[in-house]
């Protein structure tokens, strides 16, 4: 029998709406406006998924909005998701200086990447470049921070330059490098229950891409494993836009495109959700089988769904203006036939909720 998961109340009939958790094996886009519900919503699945299922699930959370997925609202305690929720492991990965902080470890990011942080060019900046590439030969410790001093004092003005280029760029000062601590994907690859990673609240706008950047190519590198993993991405625009131009943001477009290419058949899904379809590159929105739409007013908007997901009534995607929040139209292997639900409580708390008006 396929399990199940109860997500809220079928608009039409009161029944309770379900989806198919077996159906998390391709991929899911989920849209609608700012205000929506989206991330509210993606909670409440994300908790089923939990409570019913093993599927690991990695979760890169732009707003630290999931950052208290682990913690039961008294509300909701005695509840049967309740009980099976406090027995998942969830890792929640924050920046910050503490032992159990969001980290990356340098040494493991694919070499282009490296050279795009340093910002090095191959011909242009042959020497340096070239003592970049036998980094790892010459300083073996998995230490950044020792390495950077090493290089200052080492005799090599090459390996000088290097380091002088680490510092004048801030690379040194960066929170997230791993050194002897544990990295994200070290973590990521013992499979918790949930690994939450808040890619918000750190100092350089480069940091969160790094961050995605090094857990997306790391489950790539080891696809051939075939270990099953959802990974969630929120605000996917921000990680696969096809506005992203810099270096980074381009290498983070590419490698979810190519899990969402090729990733399926190695156990890689991706649930993406974002405010429009416009704003995740049409490469991946296409390989999405699954679709959640919430609300959305804009009609170039629903147009361009309705030509993507050609298996969804237009009749009923019409209908998202006029929904309410936390109303959403489910499509695809994920429910029996396209669906809209009201979405049923969130058994843990968020994170960021809206923030009220002031007062007087
Ligand atoms: N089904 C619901 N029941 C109760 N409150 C909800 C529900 N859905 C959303 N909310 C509340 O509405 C606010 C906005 O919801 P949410 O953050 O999920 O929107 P969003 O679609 O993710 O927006 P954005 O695109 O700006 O991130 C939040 O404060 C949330 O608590
Ligand atoms: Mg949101």
């Amino acid at each position: 029998m396929p399990a199940t998961l109860p997500i809220g109340t079928v608009v039409d009939s009161g029944d309770i709406a379900e989806l198919n958790a077996q159906r998390f094996n391709r991929h899911t886009f989920w849209c609608g406006q700012s205000g929506s519900g989206k991330t509210y919503a993606l909670g409440v699945v994300l908790e089923q998924i939990l409570a019913h299922t093993s599927l690991p699930v990695v979760i890169l959370d732009p707003n630290a909005d999931f950052v208290r997925l682990g913690e039961v609202r008294p509300e909701a305690a005695g509840g049967s998701t309740a009980a099976a929720l406090e027995g998942r492991d969830i890792r929640v990965l924050r920046p910050g200086d503490r032992d159990d902080s969001l980290r990356v470890r340098f040494s493991a990011l694919p070499f282009p990447i490296k050279a795009a942080l340093l910002r090095l060019d191959p011909l242009d900046d042959r020497a340096e470049y070239n003592a970049l590439l036998h980094l790892q030969e010459r300083y073996p410790i998995n230490d950044e921070r020792s390495i950077v001093e090493r290089l200052q004092e080492s005799g090599d003005p090459v390996h000088h330059a290097l380091a002088e280029r680490v510092e004048n760029l801030a690379l040194d000062d960066w929170g997230l490098w791993a050194g002897e601590r544990a990295a994200a994907t070290e973590i990521i690859d013992t499979r918790p229950d949930a690994t939450v990673l808040d890619l918000g609240g750190f100092r350089y706008a480069e940091e969160p891409l790094v961050v995605a950047l090094s857990v997306l190519d790391d489950l790539w590198t080891r696809r051939e494993q075939r270990r099953p993993v959802l990974i969630v991405i929120d605000e996917a625009h921000n990680l696969c836009s096809p506005d992203l131009d810099s270096p980074l943001g381009r290498a983070v477009r590419e490698q979810i495109i190519r899990i969402a290419a090729e990733g399926r058949k190695y156990g890689l899904w991706l649930l993406l959700s974002t405010q429009r379809p416009s704003k995740v590159h049409p490469g991946i929105i296409s390989q999405c089988d699954n679709l959640a739409l919430m609300k959305m007013s804009s009609p170039i908007d629903l147009h361009e769904l309705a030509s993507i997901f050609g298996f969804v009534p237009e009749s009923l995607i019409e209908q998202s203006p006029l929904f309410t929040q936390g109303m959403a139209l489910f499509a695809g292997g994920f429910i029996g036939a396209p669906t809209i639900v009201q979405m049923g409580d969130r058994v843990t708390f968020e994170g960021g909720s809206d923030v009220g008006v002031p007062l007087r």
